[in-house]
């Protein structure tokens, strides 16, 4: 039997978190949740009941993606969890249900999410559609093959001047790399919130910025860890956020990072797997890079989701979306698109290749590619048809989700 679904008033918050902490395996402190509050959009929450309890939540963000050329309207499908004693009953794919037709009715066309697990949400037709890197290199290693000299300076800033900065130059960002997700004003207030027992033994923010006569074009949000053995320094740094508008900024804040003393290891997380780090460094071996899925895309609207990117060579694409979870919102589409826009509409033409939804959404914002998932069977067709679709579907940048939710 299904349960019933609803979204939440503000006041139930409190009921409702005990899910995610039963779910997620931590206790919600009450600041915590006034803070929620001020960014959770309570007409897109979702609260599967069992009588007059919460046994699953689940909501959603309204955000402008970035997508190679262009940007789209996506629901950021959040705080999904069901409570011990129900699970494995189908909770799970019911509010995806829900979530799924509370997107469409907004028309929004796809939707997005981040993974607590890989293996969840494919057989709802999601493909990891960025890839998250996380880098770690000892500071004695940190030095550049080359000069890279910079016109602008580093220098510090305190949260009230960086809250008014940072910004600007994340969204300046945003129309270079594909999978950029937008921000409000309460989000930048909740992120930069920097609660004493979020900070897990590390220091609170500490923000640098990096301008070219007084205009901002970059920053690094980060923590450092203390930590002292046999009378030597062998701190930790933690960039928890570094984004650069220009190369010449980002040089420059890495150089910052690396120039912190009593450091001996640097961090850095939800990077772009594709970075400047790996050419400035003079022994780019010694930085351990860790891989792994980012953002998660699903196509709703597969028509309005393809117009809302362009393509990196003109052409012309007949194609077939399996899509066993939602069926209707699978077929044959003609695409044509190029470097200027693209038109998509269904079509009754014999498809050139066959995709299961997962794998379009997957390659969605440029990242991955059509030929690999042919070798590994999920996608269909001649030769000529999947270069053709890997060439339109590339980008020059690989896409990039710095953002958490
Ligand atoms: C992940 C979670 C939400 C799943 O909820 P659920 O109600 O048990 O899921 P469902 O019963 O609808 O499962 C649907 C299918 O997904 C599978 N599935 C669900 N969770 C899975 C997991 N963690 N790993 C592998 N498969 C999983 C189920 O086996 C089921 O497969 P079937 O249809 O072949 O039988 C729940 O286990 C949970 O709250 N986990 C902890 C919090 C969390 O990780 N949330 C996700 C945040 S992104």
């Amino acid at each position: 039997m299904p349960h019933p679904i609803r979204p939440i008033v503000p006041d139930e918050l409190p009921a409702f978190s005990q899910v995610w902490e039963r779910a997620f395996n931590f206790d919600a402190k009450e600041v915590e949740l006034e803070e929620i509050k001020k960014t959770f959009e309570f007409d897109r929450s979702i609260a599967v009941m069992d009588g007059d309890q919460f046994v699953g939540t689940g909501g959603a963000y309204s955000f402008d993606l970035t997508t190679p050329g262009g940007h789209v309207p996506t629901g950021g499908l959040t705080a999904i969890a069901v409570v011990p004693t129900h699970r494995r009953q189908g909770i799970l794919t019911q509010m995806l249900r829900y979530h799924f037709d509370e997107v469409r009715a907004r028309e929004e066309p796809l939707s997005v999410l981040r993974a607590s697990e890989s293996l969840i949400y494919s057989r709802y037709g999601y493909g990891a559609a960025t890839i998250d890197a996380s880098y770690e290199i000892d500071r004695r290693h940190t030095g550049f093959g080359a000069e890279r000299p910079t016109p602008g300076r580093v220098r510090m800033a305190g949260k009230e001047e960086a809250r008014k900065i940072l910004p600007g130059v994340y969204a300046s960002l945003g129309h270079t790399w594909p999978g950029f997700l937008s921000r409000t004003e309460a989000e930048w207030d909740f992120g930069l919130l920097d609660l004493e027992h979020w900070r897990d033994g590390l220091t609170a923010n500490r923000f640098a910025i990096y301008e070219e006569e007084s205009e901002a074009l970059g920053y690094v949000r980060y923590r450092v860890r203390n930590k002292w053995e046999q009378g030597h320094a062998v701190g930790e740094l933690l960039a928890e956020e570094l984004m650069a508008s220009t190369p010449g900024a980002e040089a420059a804040l890495w150089s910052y990072v690396f120039s912190v003393d009593l450091i001996q290891t640097i961090k850095a997380e939800l990077r772009p797997v594709e970075t400047l780090l790996s050419v400035l460094l003079a022994d780019p071996r010694r930085m351990k890079v860790r891989q792994g899925d980012g953002l998660w895309a699903r196509l709703l609207d597969v028509p309005a989701a393809l117009v809302g990117r362009r393509y990196a060579i003109e052409g012309r694409l007949v194609f077939e979306v399996v899509d066993e979870f939602l069926p209707e919102a699978g077929g044959t589409f003609e695409l044509v698109g190029g470097p200027d826009g693209a038109e998509c509409r269904r079509s009754t033409a014999e498809p050139q290749l066959t995709v299961d939804m997962a794998g379009l959404s997957a390659r969605y914002l440029g990242e991955g590619s059509f030929r690999l998932l042919s070798e590994a069977g999920r996608v269909v067709g001649d030769l000529d048809a999947l270069r053709r679709a890997d060439l339109m579907f590339g980008w020059h940048r690989r896409p990039w989700c710095p953002h958490h939710f």
